[in-house]
């Protein structure tokens, strides 16, 4: 069979089994074969491009994406939530049910995640299928992509607790912050559009056509309802969390009980107060009556089950008036379009500034000033503009247009992708400060009030012309300037003193902001290689040896440090700071013992150090953590071993002692 004609036999075939899946719900072959087929069908357009036409199933990828997933039915309704911001209403929640109930209910009370609902199906403990709210009653199978969250379990276990035939959950699909942050990052640098929140790139990742896309956008879930599951006897909302954790699945580890109103309030306040904290975000709390047989009796309104309360905490979103658009000189010379905005409250914070990351994208916002515009704020992060909003009859402003002359030092900016950039690095002072700023930040050489005014104030006052120069400074240099009293100028002094005297080497090799380089990466070289003369030497290949730095890191490294500028700027450096450097610790075999496993220490062990234990393990190839989860390889307990002892023992994890972890070394 020549290609051509098994592509339009597999074309046919796919459409077959479409009608199938979609019209008839009566799908004959199960989503594996049917993706082998459709694979099969890309593999040969992808060798004979000739042969793509445009009613291809192929084809819907660059199309409408939501054609590309089956409609799925949900075991049950999946349900929304009363909800709102007042104590009030809260209030009012819980004479209801005291008075259905006849006594004053229980709860559970749990973070309202701001994420994506989702059902799961598990079959005879095996995820079948993993189905969207949409519209309540119906939603859009996603299972392959739901399949890639690391975190889920594609089998239940059933060793502490059995596993009903058939189960149908429901739980949040979420994006942490860091991970939203690092995704938004590359999307700009790729001169795309970032997502406005962790949210909205959830959604955009679990709805990508190409599980591939969504597997590497690391989404994780957290799992709180029973939607269906026959034969099942449980008595409350505490003993499902207790049943999903059995099965090995995750629930939010902030769930806790409250037998009044006040104790609500008082968790909603605690999570409130730790909301900018959390690792992702959450838009308020739900409390839920505990007591699972009451609920039956509850029932539900047409939306809501009576049983359940959003208590919502204020959006962060809000309006404001954008005052000015500027142009902002970064460390590395990157010049970020910059919104001054008329000051406003977003959940705590007063927030004046916000970035427009760069020229294609303050384009593609089309925000000018004088504009009023939609901002809003996620976990700690900067806020960002998400629109501007129209006001008829207002004439705007032209459109912002970055400068073709550095602010800064007039040198001529230069376009890299969608980045505005100054190259004049040596002699740039905005960028000169950032530099200060940046090595003396908390996860650098940490120096306490050298933040960003301080930092402009001495380059200004040309008291720093060059990096090195900060350690020279003198008291007597700082009490002449505006805002210094001989206390302060000696504080400062004798703080930059002591972050350069014996600076630990991966906080200074972080503090140099070369390129790729963050807090990680800097430790991990900082390992490897124990000394800055030995880094420095480093080619390509031997850092690539490093885990977790790939060719991209390993170039950036080299160039910097093959740049004539800059060895001469360490050199400088060097005869102001003394680093605390030590041996190079060899980088994890791949292919050693204990390759690839993550290993905890608990207890003292009777001849080993911690230190000693740890380097050996990694030495070893394995990766030593702090904390046991499911993933825990193995856990070396030695005397007086606590709660880290009980929770491997409690997660069936490999315990053993310090002489049978000597002879698995060996092997
Ligand atoms: S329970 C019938 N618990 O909030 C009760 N929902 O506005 C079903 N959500 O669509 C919901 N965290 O996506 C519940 N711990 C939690 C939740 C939670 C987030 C979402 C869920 C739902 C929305 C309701």
């Amino acid at each position: 069979m020549t290609a051509a004609e098994r592509a339009r036999e597999l074309r046919a075939l796919l459409q077959h089994h479409d009608d199938l899946y979609y019209l008839r719900d009566a799908p004959e072959i199960s989503d594996e074969a049917y993706d082998e087929l459709f694979r099969e069908l890309r593999s040969i357009e992808a060798d004979h491009p000739e042969l793509v036409t445009l009613d291809s199933p192929t084809q819907r990828v660059g199309g409408a994406p939501l054609d590309g997933f089956p409609t799925i039915e949900h075991a049950a309704p999946m349900l929304s939530l009363d909800s709102d911001k007042e104590p009030d209403a809260l209030r009012r929640f819980d004479e209801r049910l005291a008075k259905l109930l006849g006594e004053p209910p229980t709860y559970v009370v749990e973070p309202k995640l701001d994420g994506l609902s989702i059902e799961l199906v598990y079959e005879q403990g095996v995820l079948v299928r993993a189905v969207t709210r949409g519209d309540g009653r119906r939603g859009e199978g996603v299972t392959e992509n739901v399949r890639t969250i690391s975190s889920l379990a594609l089998r239940l276990r059933d060793d502490r607790r059995p596993v009903p035939p058939f189960l149908s959950l429901r739980g949040e699909i979420i994006l942490r912050i860091a991970p939203f942050e690092a995704l938004n990052e590359r999307l700009l640098a790729e001169g795309k559009s970032p997502f406005a929140n962790p949210r909205n790139a959830a959604a955009g990742s679990l709805r990508q056509l190409d599980p591939q896309l969504t597997a590497s956008r690391p989404l994780d879930i957290y799992l709180y309802d029973i939607l269906s599951a026959p034969g099942l006897e449980l008595a409350s909302q505490r003993e499902v969390h207790q049943a999903l954790t059995d099965w090995g699945l995750r629930s939010n580890e902030l769930v806790e009980s409250a037998d009044s109103v006040d104790q609500v309030l008082a968790y909603h306040a605690r999570l409130g107060a730790a909301r900018d904290d959390l690792p992702y975000e959450i838009d308020g709390i739900v409390i839920k009556l505990d007591d699972l047989a009451a609920r039956e009796g509850l029932g539900t309104t047409a939306r809501f089950p009576r049983w359940a309360f959003a208590f919502k905490y204020p959006p962060r979103r809000e309006v404001t008036r954008i005052l000015d658009i500027i142009p902002s000189v970064g460390r590395t010379g990157v010049v970020t379009p910059v919104a001054l905005m008329r000051p406003v409250e977003i959940g705590g914070v007063t927030v004046s500034r916000a970035t427009l990351h760069n020229r294609e994208e303050v384009e593609r916002k089309d925000v000018r000033k004088g504009d009023l515009i939609r901002i809003q704020r996620a976990g700690d992060v900067i806020p960002q503009v998400v629109e501007w909003v129209e006001e008829p009859g207002r004439e705007r402003s032209e459109p912002f247009r970055m400068p073709e002359l550095c602010p800064s030092c007039d040198t001529p900016l230069v376009e890299r992708g969608p980045y505005t950039v100054c190259p004049n690095a040596l002699d740039c002072r905005a960028q000169l400060v950032g530099r200060i700023v940046h090595l003396g930040s908390r996860d650098a050489l940490d120096i306490e009030g050298l933040g960003e005014e301080t930092a402009r104030l001495l380059v200004d006052q040309e008291l720093v012309r060059h990096l090195p120069q900060l350690f020279d400074l003198q008291a007597a240099d700082l009490v002449e300037l505006e805002g210094f009293a001989e206390l302060s100028a000696n504080n400062l002094v004798a703080g930059i003193a002591r972050s350069g005297d014996g600076a630990e080497f991966a906080r200074f090799l972080y503090g140099l902001g070369i390129p790729e380089v963050g807090v990680k990466v800097a430790q991990d070289l900082a390992r490897a290689f124990g000394s800055l003369a030995n880094l420095r030497q480093a080619n390509v290949e031997q850092l690539m040896e490093v885990r977790g730095v790939g060719p991209r890191m390993s170039e950036a490294v080299t160039a910097f440090f093959a740049q004539p500028d800059n060895a001469e700027l360490l050199d400088s450096l060097l005869d102001r700071v003394s680093l605390q450097e030590g041996p190079p610790v060899s980088t994890p075999a791949a292919d050693g013992p204990l390759a690839g496993l993550k290993v905890v220490f608990t207890g003292t062990l009777p001849t080993l150090g911690r230190r000693q234990a740890k380097e050996l393990a990694e030495a070893a190839g394995a990766e030593v953590t702090g904390s046991v989860s499911r993933t825990t390889g193995l856990v070396v307990a030695g005397e007086k071993a606590g709660s880290k002892l009980e929770r491997a023992e409690a997660l069936g994890v490999t315990v053993v002692d310090e002489a049978e972890f000597l002879h698995r070394l060996e092997k």
